[in-house]
């Protein structure tokens, strides 16, 4: 009586762990072009869906279904920032959209356990979309001046693991 609620859990772990690689892709270009804050961002939000891979991973054993470890899609390669924080909103907004249709879903088979899961998730992409879209907003006032000031904070503070 649970296989629609396995199918949309199931779904939400193929968008998180896209969310967790596309993240980690614009971690490591962040990084690599100096842009040393949002470099931080991508990562510690990839590993929030990290997180939610295993939330729903754990509703899904519950409900005696099979986690299917499958990515929703492959990686965009984007080096541009603006363009980086566009996709990742864009992310956060379908995913808050979706999970929001799940949980309602989900409460119409009497399963509110899982309505819980979803309604925890909608949560944390909604705050993800506004500190993306803090990130944008301050891009599109200072342009250039906001992305050289990632580097000079980059100097001050080294990246985690630098002196290893
Ligand atoms: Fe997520
Ligand atoms: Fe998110």
């Amino acid at each position: 009586m649970y296989e629609k609620s396995i199918e949309y859990l199931n779904k939400a772990v193929a968008d998180e762990m896209s969310a967790v690689h596309q993240y980690m892709y614009f971690h490591f270009h962040c990084e690599d072009q100096g842009y040393e804050m949002l470099s931080r961002l991508f990562m510690t939000t990839a590993v929030e869906e990290m997180r939610h891979v295993e939330h729903c991973a754990e509703r899904i054993l519950f409900l005696r279904g099979e986690v299917e470890m499958v990515a929703s899609g492959s990686v965009q390669k984007i080096h541009d920032v603006k363009d980086m924080l566009e996709l990742a909103r864009k992310m956060e907004q379908e995913s808050a959209r979706d999970y929001n249709m799940w949980a309602n879903e989900c409460s119409a088979n009497a399963d509110s356990g899982s309505k819980k899961v979803f309604e925890a998730l909608v949560d944390d992409e909604e705050r993800h979309f506004s500190q993306y879209d803090l990130e944008m907003e301050k891009l599109e006032k200072f342009g250039d001046r906001y992305l050289a000031l990632q580097s000079i904070e980059g100097s001050r503070n080294p990246p985690v693991g630098a002196s290893e």
